[in-house]
């Protein structure tokens, strides 16, 4: 078992077919499309606000709550303990933004879930709602693996992906590891990361490309 190639996408991970939920609500942020749960950097929706829409609905209220316990956001006011900002929208469709203003912090009690309600508030049960996570630093968004096409082939080996979002730089995010988890066991399959910028090399460490933010070691 042999880890031969790790993938750090440095990029928000796009996705644009789900504008159209059952329900009618859904997240939008640079004008793409985000399903249920996604993951947003606190500095992204400092440059570009996060919209939750339902559509073909008459806003009636509507708000972002902190979903871990319904703390909800107050839209023109921020401070430390209350960071958000939003506006809402009542055509074309009833919408609902959520953003930082300009150097405004994230302390790390506040990262985390937030819901979106509409058209009405959140306290009303018949209301829509999808929920958001607005994260300081990074998160892992996705991991995925490729078997090789011959199952049969020894040894085997086979392509880790980790997918980070969020920032890209900062020394603290510059180390990573893998780990084989089976049941309370862990094993530590590679060295931890050298110290470099963008540079998080595991296996033979060759760089197979750099696209846009997007670095690829085999
Ligand atoms: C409003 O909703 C309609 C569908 O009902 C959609 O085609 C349109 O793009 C939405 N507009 C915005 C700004 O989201
Ligand atoms: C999003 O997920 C939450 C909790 O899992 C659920 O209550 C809500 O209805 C979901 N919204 C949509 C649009 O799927
Ligand atoms: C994993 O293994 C590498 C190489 O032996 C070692 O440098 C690193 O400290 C280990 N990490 C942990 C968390 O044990
Ligand atoms: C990454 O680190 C390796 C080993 O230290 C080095 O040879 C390589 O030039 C670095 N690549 C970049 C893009 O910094
Ligand atoms: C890199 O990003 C620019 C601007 O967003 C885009 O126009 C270009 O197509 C991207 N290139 C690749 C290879 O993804």
């Amino acid at each position: 078992m042999s880890l031969i190639v790790m993938i750090f996408l440095l990029l928000l991970t796009k996705v644009t077919s789900h504008c159209s939920s059952p329900s009618g609500i859904y997240l939008m942020h640079r004008g793409e499309c985000y399903p249920n749960g996604s993951y947003f950097h606190d500095v992204a929706i400092e440059t570009h606000h996060l919209m939750c829409v339902a559509t073909g609905s008459t806003l009636n209220g509507g708000q972002w709550v902190r979903a871990i316990d319904g703390d909800p956001v107050t839209c023109h006011s921020n401070s430390d303990t209350d960071p958000f900002r939003c506006d809402s929208l009542a055509s074309p469709n009833a919408s609902l933004s959520l953003y930082l203003p300009n150097g405004q912090a994230l302390l790390p009690e506040r990262e985390g879930f937030y819901k979106c309600c509409l058209p009405t508030d959140c306290s009303d049960s018949n209301t829509n709602s999808i929920t958001a996570n607005i994260f300081r630093w990074a998160q892992i968004a996705e991991i995925k693996f490729e078997l090789l096409s011959d199952m049969t082939m020894l040894p085997q080996q086979y392509a880790l992906h980790a997918i980070k979002i969020g920032q890209k730089n900062h020394a603290f995010l510059l180390d990573a590891t893998w780990y084989y988890e089976a049941g309370d066991t862990s094993s530590n399959l590679t060295s931890v990361c050298n110290q470099q910028q963008n540079n998080c090399t595991v296996g033979s460490g060759v760089l197979l490309h750099t696209i846009n933010g997007t670095y690829d070691y085999n």
